[in-house]
């Protein structure tokens, strides 16, 4: 396995893309290791995981959250866990968020690393250091931003992963594509989920690719001041519909995307929204949809990019360049009401 580094302000991460997780015990010694995991990658991997003490939790959003913490440090006291002892997260985006939370506030922070098993985890949730947990209805309301030790890649993880959970991943890695890399989207709209799915070596490139794109938007930007809000296409609108409307992440951002790209047409001058769409229904994912614009818009007021009287939306130039333009709310309030719902309509 190749290490390769990569440097944020505070620390580096060692991040092994030809990894195997039959490796682990070559990266951390399994005597001061802690695996946590949650119960359906655990029965789809046991083998692999013999030997390693190990916490699997219950598998969902709704398990991250403060009482899972609570049982997790309690088990890693049982463990007798200590500052030496590295904790391992090997999940989708719900294990990766609590492990690197835990790690960081048990003995006041003690170090960990990640095996990312879904897509989603693998370009998105694993990278750039926000762990953190759920607090009621508010998402990812507590947490702190701290980098893991090593990213340890193994594709082949995603052969038990369910088609709708890669397609949530494949949304954002639409999204990369359409915030920063236009070959990507060639790429993307010449190929379809299948084909990723066949072939190992194709995911494989697929995954280091969006994952550094993350990787540079993020150390560029590790604390979100500006250019790491680019992240966020799709996602002002869509985490509005999340939180209104029983939608996994991956549709809710696809169609925040579409809508992003309709109001970018407006203020940008961006003219290929139909492709977008078009590559959006490649991959399985919805575009556009009717939603009670009122409801919705008031959730949308109350994100957390909302400065002031301004909201902070990530706009397309064209395919592979996103910017953030302030929007008065006024404006965005008319622009979203007056919205058409092009194309194809899939109604909730
Ligand atoms: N920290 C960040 O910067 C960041 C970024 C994006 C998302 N997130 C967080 O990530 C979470 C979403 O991540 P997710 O979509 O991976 O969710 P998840 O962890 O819930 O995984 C989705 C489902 O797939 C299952 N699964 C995962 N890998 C599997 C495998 N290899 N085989 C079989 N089943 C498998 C899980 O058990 C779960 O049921 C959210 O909580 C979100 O807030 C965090
Ligand atoms: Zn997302």
């Amino acid at each position: 396995m190749t290490a390769l580094k990569f440097t944020f302000s505070q620390a580096s991460t060692r991040v092994y893309f030809d990894g195997s997780l039959a490796q682990l015990a070559k990266l951390v010694d399994k005597k001061n290791a802690v695996v946590i995991t949650d119960e359906n990658i655990a029965a789809a991997h046991a083998a692999k995981l013999k030997g390693w003490k190990i916490i699997v939790l219950k598998a969902g959003e709704e398990y991250k959250v403060q009482a899972t913490v609570d049982s997790i440090i309690q088990q890693l006291i049982q463990l007798e866990a200590d500052r030496k002892t590295t904790l391992v997260g090997i999940g989708g985006g719900v294990v990766t968020d609590i492990t690197g939370y835990v790690a960081s506030v048990y003995m006041r922070g003690i170090s960990f690393g990640f095996v990312p098993s879904s897509v989603l985890a693998m370009v998105d949730a694993s990278i750039g250091g926000k762990n953190g947990i759920d607090a009621g209805v508010y998402k990812n309301m507590v947490g702190v931003i701290r980098q893991p030790n090593f990213l340890l890649y193994d594709v082949s993880l995603l052969k038990s992963l369910p088609d709708a959970e890669w397609q949530n991943g494949f949304a954002e890695i639409i999204k990369h594509a359409c915030i920063k890399d236009a070959a990507m989207f060639r790429l993307l709209e010449n190929n379809d989920l299948a084909v990723f799915q066949k072939n190992r070596r194709l995911m494989a490139d697929l995954v280091a690719r969006n994952a550094r794109i993350k990787i540079k938007v993020v150390q560029q930007d590790e604390f979100e001041k500006a250019e790491r809000r680019l992240l966020n296409y799709g996602h002002t609108l869509g985490h509005a519909l999340e939180n209104q409307y029983q939608l996994s992440h991956g549709h809710a951002v696809s169609i925040g995307m579409a809508y992003a790209a309709e109001i970018s047409r407006q203020l940008t001058g961006f003219a290929q929204t139909e492709r977008l769409v078009n590559l959006i229904h490649r991959y399985g994912l919805p575009a556009f949809t009717d939603f009670d614009k009122e409801k919705v818009f008031t959730v949308l007021k109350m994100d957390k990019k909302r400065e002031r009287k301004d909201v902070n939306y990530i706009l397309l130039e064209k395919i592979g360049r996103g910017v953030v333009k302030s929007i008065p709310l006024k404006q965005l309030e008319s622009i979203i009401y007056k919205l058409k719902t092009p194309f194809s309509q899939i109604v909730l």
